[in-house]
């Protein structure tokens, strides 16, 4: 167990609303800000919108045979189930779980707040 908690936020009503280019690659909007979203084998995957290197955007590389997001600037590789870096620069991709609710789709932003911090220390 993660112990990990996490405010759901709707970023789309469906699948289908998210504006995937032919790259498999989309920008939604987590919040008032940008976030990518990534399609690989039917799943849903959601990372930032800039690339941790340089901030090359991410919605315009595109998705390598294994599932990596490929950024259109340097060509690094990140995996999009868990940030890695796995061309091996060192960078790590900030990246949300997604959910795909009948309701809409769903990203989970950990929950930090003050309020979990006090839920978590009862004195
Ligand atoms: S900005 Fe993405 S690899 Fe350099």
């Amino acid at each position: 167990m993660s112990g990990k908690t996490y405010q759901w936020h709707k970023i789309a009503e469906s699948e289908a609303e998210l504006d995937f280019g032919p790259n498999e690659l989309a920008v939604a909007n987590l919040d008032g800000k940008s976030i990518c979203v990534g399609r690989h084998k039917g799943a849903l995957f959601a990372f930032a919108h800039k690339c941790p290197h340089a901030g090359g955007l991410l919605a315009e590389g595109f998705i390598d045979a294994l599932g990596n997001v490929v950024c259109p600037l340097h060509r690094y590789k990140f995996n999009m189930a868990n940030g890695r870096n796995v061309s091996g620069e060192g960078y790590y991709l900030k990246h949300w779980p997604v959910e795909l609710r009948e309701s809409g789709v769903y990203v989970g932003v950990e929950d930090k707040g003050l309020f979990s911090f006090f839920s978590r220390n009862p004195h």
